[in-house]
């Protein structure tokens, strides 16, 4: 069993000009989160957000300004790094360049203690005259240091390569000696700061199932912390995503998918990014966008958002994902017009980049009018044709402009 919680927790860094610290903006800001045993949560944000700080407060290499963290039923503000039963990897491992792989595995547990009684030559527990075991620290025998490393190489591929030096490895082998050393002191909760942010796209890719099936394997509490949506969503059972300092929202990868609490994680979630319109949005469902184009969600559609937001007309936007554009034979209630400006056919789809203003001068960087449709077409459009393109009111976005945070009910 090993779970984490975070209440309120904030952090202030203190910088030399003490005096300023007081009113420094916190790098992290009333955190909040009950991770349970075994969950593989994913903290998701832009760099600069808070990610590492967090984490580091987890492991207790960061002093917390106020708030609490309990790791099970421990309050372990004032606990000491060591006796967390945690463990870190980050994303600049440094290994021993002199020790073979089996040595950088081996030597973090050379230097921790064990809890055990005290015994006699053949291993049978001492007892004192009250007939009690007598409790002491004892280093690991080398017997209980090989058979940790032996299983953490067995898991990680990486017998054949103990006798090397990390000069003789790959990329991927020191990566996993990294997440050996961590693997052989048998945490409760495993802490990963972007640890694959080194490695190639290929070999991140594969890393990246190769820590799925690690956390499967070994039933621990991982935390990771990665910049990259894309690994966030594959690896996460939940997703914390953070924007500075505070967290957005934390959810499963397909409710912050389809249910973005405000444009921030809408736009930081999902590729190609979804599509954002300043708009106005009537009570009877009319919603005006982008070069004066309309749409009219069903009634069913509409319930879905608050009439009580939307009062008699509210300013609104809109967001809509690429995938949830499809090219139209007819328009409908639910279409706009565009202007194809360039395709990109990768062959299982084609991404659209258009733009709602036919009239639009061409755009290198994205306009306000300018739209992007990822759809499996049989035939593609010219470019500077003119396209219909439908949306699917049940993926619509609604965002109160003031806000910025979801109208949905
Ligand atoms: N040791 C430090 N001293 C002062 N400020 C720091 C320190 N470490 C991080 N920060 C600041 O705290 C904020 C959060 O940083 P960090 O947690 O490293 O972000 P992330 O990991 O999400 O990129 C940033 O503004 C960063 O500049
Ligand atoms: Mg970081």
């Amino acid at each position: 069993m090993s779970t984490v919680t975070l209440t309120h927790v904030y952090k202030v860094y203190d910088n030399a000009d003490k005096k300023a610290a007081k009113d420094q903006t916190p790098a992290v800001s009333d955190f909040c989160m009950e991770i349970q045993d075994q969950e593989f949560i994913v903290f998701v944000g832009p760099s600069g957000c808070g990610k590492s700080t967090t984490l580091r407060m987890i492991a207790g290499l960061e002093e917390i300004t106020d708030g609490e963290i309990w790791i099970d039923d421990t309050l372990v503000n004032d606990v000491a790094p060591k006796d967390r039963d945690i463990a870190m990897v980050f994303q600049n491992y440094a290994l021993y360049p002199h020790m073979t792989v089996y040595d950088n595995m081996a030597f973090g547990l050379k230097l921790r203690k064990v809890a055990d009684v005290k015994r006699d030559k053949n291993g049978k527990p001492v007892l004192d005259e009250n007939g009690n075991e007598i409790p002491v620290m004892r280093k690991y025998t080398k017997a209980e240091i090989d058979e940790k490393v032996q299983r953490a190489a067995k898991i990680l591929a990486i017998e054949e390569y103990l006798k090397r030096k990390p000069k003789a490895l790959s990329g991927g082998q020191r990566q996993r000696v990294a997440l050996g050393r961590t693997i052989v002191r048998n945490p409760k909760v495993f802490l990963l700061d972007e640890p694959l942010s080194n490695l190639d796209a290929k070999l991140r890719a594969t890393m990246r199932s190769e820590i799925i099936k690690l956390h499967d394997q070994l039933g621990a509490t991982f935390i990771y912390v990665t910049h990259d949506q894309v690994e966030a969503m594959t690896m996460g059972t939940r997703i914390v995503v953070m924007k500075d300092g505070f967290v957005q929202q934390i959810g499963a990868p397909q409710d912050l998918y389809d249910y973005p609490i405000n444009t921030f994680v809408a736009g930081f979630i999902g590729t190609p990014q979804m599509n954002f319109f300043d708009g106005r949005i009537t009570p009877d469902g009319t919603i005006t966008f982008a070069n004066n184009q309309t749409i009219k969600l069903s009634k069913e559609a509409l319930a879905n958002f608050d009439a009580d937001k939307i009062g008699t007309g509210l300013d609104i936007i809109m967001g809509v994902r690429p995938g949830d554009l499809k090219v139209l034979e007819t328009p409908n209630d639910m279409s706009v017009t565009a202007r194809v400006e360039v395709i990109e056919a990768l062959g299982n789809e084609t991404i659209i980049y258009a733009d709602l203003d036919k009239n639009a001068e061409v755009h290198l960087e994205k306009g306000p009018t300018s739209i992007v449709a990822s759809a499996k077409l049989k035939k593609n459009p010219a470019r500077k044709s003119e396209i219909i393109l439908g949306i699917d009111e049940e993926a619509i976005h609604i965002f109160d402009r003031a806000t910025e945070r979801s109208i949905r009910k």
